[in-house]
C-alpha cells in the first residue's frame, strides 16, 4: 500500500475542482489525478469505436485497456493523449461530459478504473479530483474537500469558459445540462456524487479561485 498523502477534491460540474486541484498541486509540488478525464476518455473511445453504451462488457474492456498518457504542460494543464492522438480539447465539450456521465454509471467501468486511479498516489503526494475520490477511491485520504456552487454560478463559469474558446452556448441551456448531469451523478446506484462523511464542504459561489486555494491549503496545514 502506498503511503503518499492524498487530498481529494470532489463536487459537481463547474464547482471548480479541476482549477483548484491544479493550483493546490502546484503549490505543494504534488501529482494530480483528473479522474473525470478517464470517464470522458472511455466515452470518447467508445463513440470512436462505434461501441454502444448499452454494451457494458465492451465498455469495461475499453476502460481496462485505455492507452492514455497525461503529459504536464506549462501552466499546469495536462495534455491528454489517447492511443497517440491529442484529445485534450475534444474530451472537454459538454457533450463529452454528458457521455462520460452515462458510462460512469456502469459498475464494471468503475471497477476497471479503480486500481489505475489508486496508482496515481505516489510521493510526494496526490491531489485527486472527481466525484468519488473521498468516498470510494481514496477513503483514507489525508484531507477531503467537497466543492459546491449554485447551478447558476456553475453555468455562468461554463459559459465564460466556452466563450473564451470562441464557442457558443446559452445560459439556460447550460443550467439545464448541469442539472441533468448532477441528477444522474447524484442518483446513480454506484459511487453516487455525495460528500464523504469526513469531507470539508466549501461553497465556492462567492469565492475567488485564490480564496478557495488558500482555504484548502489552510485546511491541509491545520489538519
Ligand atoms: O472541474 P470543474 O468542472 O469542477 O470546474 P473547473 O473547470 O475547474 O472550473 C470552472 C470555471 O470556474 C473555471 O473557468 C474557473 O476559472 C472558474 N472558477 C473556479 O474554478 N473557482 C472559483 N472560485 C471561481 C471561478
Ligand atoms: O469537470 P466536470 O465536473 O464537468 O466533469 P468531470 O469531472 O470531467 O467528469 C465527467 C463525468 O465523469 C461526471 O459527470 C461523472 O459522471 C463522471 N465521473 C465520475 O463518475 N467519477 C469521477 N470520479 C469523476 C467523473
Amino acid at each position: 500500500m502506498n503511503e503518499a498523502p492524498v487530498i481529494t477534491i470532489d463536487g459537481p460540474a463547474g464547482s471548480g475542482k479541476g482549477t483548484i486541484s491544479q493550483h493546490v498541486a502546484k503549490k505543494l509540488s504534488w501529482h494530480i489525478l483528473d479522474s473525470g478525464a478517464l470517464y470522458r476518455l472511455v466515452a470518447y473511445a467508445a463513440l470512436d469505436k462505434g461501441c454502444s453504451f448499452g454494451d457494458h462488457d465492451a465498455l469495461a474492456d475499453i476502460a481496462r485497456n485505455l492507452d492514455v498518457s497525461f503529459l504536464p504542460q506549462q501552466g499546469g494543464v495536462l495534455k491528454v493523449v489517447l492511443e497517440g492522438t491529442d484529445v485534450s480539447q475534444s474530451i472537454r465539450s459538454e457533450s463529452a461530459g454528458e457521455a462520460a456521465s452515462k458510462v460512469a454509471a456502469v459498475i464494471s467501468v468503475r471497477e476497471a478504473l479503480l486500481e489505475r486511479q489508486r496508482a496515481f498516489a505516489e510521493p510526494p503526494g496526490l491531489v485527486a479530483d472527481g466525484r468519488d475520490m473521498g468516498t470510494v477511491v481514496f477513503p483514507n485520504a489525508t484531507l477531503k474537500i467537497y466543492l459546491t456552487a449554485s447551478a447558476e454560478v456553475r453555468a455562468q463559469r461554463r459559459l465564460k469558459q466556452l466563450k473564451d474558446h470562441g464557442l457558443n452556448a446559452t445560459l439556460a441551456g447550460l443550467v439545464s445540462d448541469i442539472q441533468e448531469r448532477d441528477a444522474r451523478d447524484m442518483n446513480r446506484e454506484h459511487s453516487p456524487l455525495r460528500p464523504a462523511a469526513d469531507a470539508h464542504t466549501v461553497d465556492t459561489s462567492n469565492l475567488s479561485i485564490d480564496e478557495v486555494v488558500s482555504k484548502v491549503i489552510g485546511l491541509y496545514e491545520n489538519r
